[in-house]
């Protein structure tokens, strides 16, 4: 691929941002979960780049990012009663809804399906972008396909620069993992298909009873048919092996104090540091889940960038948050679980 001069913008050239977008150039833009990588939804050779930047499988769709609710009427064919209650209890805010699509959004956006993503973020630094380029944008994390997703500019620099327009700095994400994204295509039962920091029991509380797919915890076949298909692809994986370990913190220090071998660490809590043996790396307390969330990200690149060859993480569900940082920290670990609770 030839190598771009990719610009490196910030809150104060947003406009500059917006116009390389609504010309058909791509963007990686911050948002409150996680960095994006931003194209004209409308423009089928837009978004076609951003699946070529981020090496990502055609048959995995975007989600289309609107600054507006009205917008929406130009993205889906339908906005059901309880899509609505939703959009105005979490919107702006960290949540997807998978709804019937608008036959103005291109196959290249849906991978083919008839159904579309869209999420109206809280991020006033995205918001203004989608507002100035005057076009929905979709956005997949701003990641090469298969890295943890990018939480921090200096993380989008590394997987991106070179290959796409401009990278906008707008600081560190605050929530750190991907929206909530839930199916309202069965209107009955919606269905949440990834976890984030909308949780089922604040979704409950709006418009009651919803499923959670079974992707959500478990592995996904190559051959499964799946609702969301991003669920069956290897995610944020680390070159090191990475063993979930699921214990209370002084079992865990026991088990893992075990392997003196070089190239091991821990990825703990901080609860954990006390009684570790070997090297670690912390991603927050076991009493916050948000905190959690915030850093997960972030240290498994770091473990990326070091000569770590086996990390064994320490999984402890706590409070709201624990399911969405469970999801990401399955997935790193390949489904490979030591359950010693
Ligand atoms: O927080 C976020 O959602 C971030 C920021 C940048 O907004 N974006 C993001 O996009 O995480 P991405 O592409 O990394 O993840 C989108 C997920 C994928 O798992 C994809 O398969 C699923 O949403 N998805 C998209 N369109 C879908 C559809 N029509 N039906 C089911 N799943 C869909
Ligand atoms: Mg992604």
């Amino acid at each position: 691929m030839v190598e771009l001069k990719t610009l490196h913008l910030d809150k104060t050239n947003l406009a500059q941002a917006a116009s390389i977008l609504s010309s058909g150039g791509i963007v990686a833009i911050p948002t409150e979960t996680v960095y994006g990588l931003a194209g004209n939804a409308f423009d089928p050779q837009a978004v076609k780049k951003i699946f070529s930047a981020k090496g990502r499988p055609s048959d995995n769709p975007l989600i289309v990012h609107i600054s507006d609710i009205e917008e929406i009427y130009n993205v889906v064919s339908y906005f059901p009663p309880k899509a609505k209650k939703l959009a105005e209890k979490f919107w702006p805010g960290p949540l997807t809804m998978i709804l019937p699509k608008n036959k103005n959004i291109p196959d290249e956006v849906t991978a083919g399906m008839d159904s579309v993503a869209v999420r109206f973020p809280s991020n006033e630094i995205a918001r203004e972008i989608i507002k100035e380029a005057g076009v929905p944008l979709v956005a997949p994390s701003a990641n090469l396909s298969g890295t943890p997703s990018p939480t921090k500019f200096s993380h989008v620099v590394k997987d991106l620069d070179g290959k796409i327009d401009a990278i906008v700095d707008g600081g560190n994400c605050n929530i750190g993992v991907e929206s909530t994204v839930i199916s309202l295509l069965d209107e009955n039962t919606p269905k949440l298909l990834r976890p984030g920091a909308v949780t089922p029991e604040d979704i409950e509380k709006t418009i009651g009873k919803i499923e959670i797919d079974k992707s959500v915890f478990q592995k996904i076949s190559p051959n499964q048919k799946v609702l969301s298909p991003g669920m069956k692809y290897r995610h944020y994986s680390p070159r090191a092996r990475v063993i979930m370990v699921k214990a209370p913190s002084e079992v865990f220090a026991k088990y893992v104090n075990f392997n003196h071998n070089s190239g091991v660490a821990a990825l703990c809590l901080d609860e954990d540091i006390p009684y570790l043996k070997i090297p670690y790396i912390s991603y927050g307390s076991a009493k916050n889940s948000s905190e959690q969330a915030r850093n997960i990200f972030d240290r498994l690149r770091q473990i990326d960038d070091s000569d770590i060859e086996l990390v064994y993480a320490h999984f402890f569900e706590s409070d709201e948050m624990s399911m969405a940082v469970y999801n990401r920290l399955v997935r790193a670990a390949g489904f490979e679980i030591v359950d010693l609770m």
